[in-house]
């Protein structure tokens, strides 16, 4: 065992018997509490004709309706809670791209479970309780930052709360305060090696030893670019507001093989997007989550929109989550073939004469999809004819391997938007 890892809860490394022995217990108590509480899910149930009694066994939960986003836009802002807002201690809300923001409640004890997963979840990337760690996920109703914050606290790190933006500000902290963790969406800590570059500074000579990377789809490719450019280890954090916030899962550093969900608080199911029906583990679909322990809001078989398969435990007993590869709002459908932005970045990073920054346009001429892809050149030494010839280059894989013709418009390095936090990959012009 490497010598960075700390104890961890026993659940951790229980029997998958004992652990599904739990979530049948707790999974119980969650839809008593769903049913009984909130006036959503009395309704919701009654009308699929279930009852919280008719699950016996795991495979019950198939029986009982999804909740998804829209169910939390119809009860905003409060509808969903389950207790009185005596009880209620903190509320966050993502703002997401349309409509009204999708609003979540905590109690006392489902803020102190979210720590100490937020805490396992540092734990298992590596972390322990002498290590400085800079959060430079965004402060706010985003569940990011203070996410994070509670979760370091919570180990007993010294917390640095940075929040998002003001990059420059960024790399003199990182380079005066000398954190030994840092944890931010990956395209923002592309933006700040950018930034330590301009002030003529190396990433890769930092205090830093490990990356907590999430909020956003991201590729092993790109895993392996941060690596190199910061000299780190960057792991992988997985969550979303209406479960908790980050830390629903996490990736082991033992491993580095995806995160692994912390099924004593949440109960994962992958399904057939299109039909609903649940696929067994190793099949890809959409990953469904369900509560087993939130008091102010609990969420039975929420749709997260997130493709992914299930997979056995490795330096856990708990199952894993593969790497997204992309949600289900991120499908690109280019002249009929499917496409994610993840795969463009594969074949992009390839590439080392272009930067890890890219976006994707897509547009219309007269019936046809055009996608043009934004790109930059990773230095400045890069010639204007080789970036065009890596261009083209990453033009024919994408045509061989998946399939589409795209217009690549490479720039000088810098020519393209930078994230401060959650990147966005796509700019659909035909939506305008
Ligand atoms: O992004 C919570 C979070 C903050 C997770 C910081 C990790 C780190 P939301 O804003 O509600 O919450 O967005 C949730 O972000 O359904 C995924 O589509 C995406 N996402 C989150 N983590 C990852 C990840 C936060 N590690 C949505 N890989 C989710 C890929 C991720 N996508």
């Amino acid at each position: 065992m490497p010598k960075t890892l700390g104890p961890r809860d026993p659940i951790e490394v229980a029997s998958r018997d004992e652990i599904s022995a739990l979530q049948l217990e707790r999974l119980k108590w969650s839809l008593n509490h769903a049913y009984t509480n909130v006036p959503h899910y009395k309704k919701a149930f009654d009308e699929k004709g279930v009852h919280p009694d008719d699950l016996q066994d795991l495979s019950d939960l198939a029986k009982f309706p999804f909740t998804v986003k829209t169910t939390l836009r119809d009860n905003y802002p409060f509808g969903m809670f389950a207790v009185p807002m005596d009880d209620i201690v903190r509320i966050h809300a993502s703002s997401g791209t349309t409509g009204k923001p999708t609003v979540v409640g905590y109690t006392k004890k489902d803020i102190d479970t979210w720590a100490d997963l937020g805490a396992r979840s540092i734990q298992a990337s590596g972390g322990r309780r002498s290590d400085k760690v800079h959060v430079a996920y965004g402060y706010g109703l985003f569940t990011g930052g203070l996410g994070a914050h509670y979760a370091a606290e919570r180990l007993g790190c010294a917390v640095i709360p940075m929040s998002g933006g003001n990059t420059e500000k960024q790399v003199q902290l990182i380079t005066d305060f000398q954190p030994d963790i840092i944890m931010l969406t990956p395209s923002y800590m592309l933006a700040i090696a950018d930034e330590f570059k301009r002030q003529g500074m190396d990433p890769a000579e930092t205090s830093l030893r490990l990356g907590i990377f999430g909020a956003e789809p991201w590729t092993g490719a790109m895993r392996k670019e941060i690596e190199e450019l910061f000299g780190i280890d960057a792991l992988d954090i997985y969550g979303l507001s209406e479960m908790m916030g980050p830390g629903v899962a996490n990736e082991c550093i033992e491993t580095k093989d995806g995160p692994t969900i912390w099924e004593d608080h949440f109960y994962p199911e992958i399904i057939n997007p299109e039909t609903g029906e649940v696929l067994p583990d190793g099949e890809e679909g959409e990953l469904v989550f369900t509560s087993l322990s939130k008091e102010a809001m609990p969420i039975i078989r929420y749709r997260t929109r997130d493709l992914t398969r299930l997979l056995p435990g490795t330096a856990r007993s708990m199952r894993r989550m593969d790497k997204i590869t992309g949600r289900s709002d991120d499908m690109m459908i280019i002249r009929g073939v499917n496409v994610f932005p993840s795969q463009i970045e594969e074949i992009m990073l390839e590439d080392v004469r272009l930067s890890p920054h890219y976006q994707l346009v897509i547009d219309k001429k007269g019936p046809m999809d055009i996608l043009t892809i934004n790109l930059e050149g990773s230095d400045p030494s890069v010639s204007v004819e080789d970036r065009e010839a890596a261009g083209q280059l990453l033009a024919k894989h994408v045509k061989n391997r998946i399939g589409i013709s795209v217009i690549p418009v490479v720039g000088a390095p810098g020519t393209v938007a930078r994230s401060q936090g959650k990147a966005q990959r796509i700019i659909d012009m035909r939506k305008k």
